[in-house]
């Protein structure tokens, strides 16, 4: 029977799962990272070499979603990791105005700071920490405030060139394009239209060898074009499409839509792994979209 009490205990029940339903996106903005591990031996990999690689990517910093202590706390979870190398894939400036407060720069590269592995920490910058440097965008002689930001803190930054790391005797390169969409169009700016500061064979053309490759591209769309010649190709970027409803991602920020959105990808015998990221750009929504620290395991 449908009696006045039934329906009042309905709507109730109707009206938590809907407060739930509204409030579960922020459980995942808010949420301890996930350690998402991939194992792979990539093409053109130096038998004998075992490589254990920790990626951050996507940090967004600010208040109250990615506070400078949040920042810490999943560096020291990425320490306990003990990788051989930790990159870090871009995107560490917020890209958002739903905020409560911005982290600036000196603080999240501070919260940084204690990133530690015996073959160090090395970095790429993303579209958003040039997109919110308006000096930038105006000067490009300047140094990226990010860039300085992560050098101040003994952290390099990898733009469009190559550095080879070596280890248990086998040497590898790590390869840092520069950011695909980093320059905004705008008349302020004096541009008609997006600009990438990408230049893929000048990244490349500093390997003088012939070990493994790994290359950093913030944002995965490059993948298409990398030559065989890369092992592999790390992205962030895209958050996992950030909003995941049972595999349909509307937003997936490429212009491959959700083809390289996340996880391990390979194309004509070439890999690229995509990372969620950790933080969130223009709403603090994350749907099936967890935040996650990747671990390589190679060889
Ligand atoms: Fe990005």
């Amino acid at each position: 029977m449908f009696t006045r009490r039934g329906f009042l205990k309905m709507l109730w029940r109707g009206g938590l799962a809907l407060a739930a339903m509204a409030a579960y996106p922020a459980v995942e903005v808010m949420a301890w990272p996930r350690i998402a591990t991939h194992r792979l031996t990539p093409p053109n990999w130096t038998p004998g070499l075992k490589l254990r690689i920790a990626v951050i990517a996507d940090v967004h910093a600010c208040e109250p979603w990615m506070s400078a202590e949040r920042i810490r706390n999943i560096c020291d979870r990425v320490n306990a990791l003990e990788a051989d190398v930790i990159l870090l894939l871009g995107d560490y400036v917020s890209g958002m105005n739903l905020v409560t407060d911005y982290v600036h720069s000196s603080e999240w590269s501070k919260a940084m700071a204690g990133l530690s592995a015996p073959l160090g920490v090395h970095a790429v910058l993303g579209n958003h920490d040039y997109w919110e440097d308006l000096t930038f965008q105006r000067d490009q002689a300047v140094e990226p405030f990010a860039k300085a930001a992560l050098a101040a803190v003994g952290i390099p930054v990898l733009v469009n060139e190559s550095v080879r790391l070596e280890k248990d005797g086998h040497g590898f390169w790590l390869a840092g394009l520069g950011d695909q969409v980093a320059l905004r169009p705008g008349r302020r700016f004096g541009r008609a239209g997006w600009q990438g500061l990408d230049d893929l064979p000048a990244t490349l053309a500093g390997i003088t060898d012939d070990a493994p490759v790994i290359l950093m591209a913030h944002e995965p769309d490059i993948f298409p074009e990398v030559p065989e010649r890369v092992s592999l190709t790390l992205s962030g970027h895209t958050h996992g499409g950030q909003i995941n409803i049972f595999g349909w991602k509307p937003i997936v920020p490429s212009r491959y839509g959700p083809r390289y959105a996340a996880g391990h990808i390979e194309e004509a015998g070439r890999h690229l792994v995509v990372s969620k990221g950790l933080g969130c750009s223009i709403i603090p929504v994350r749907f099936m979209s967890w935040p996650e620290i990747v671990l390589l395991e190679l060889g």
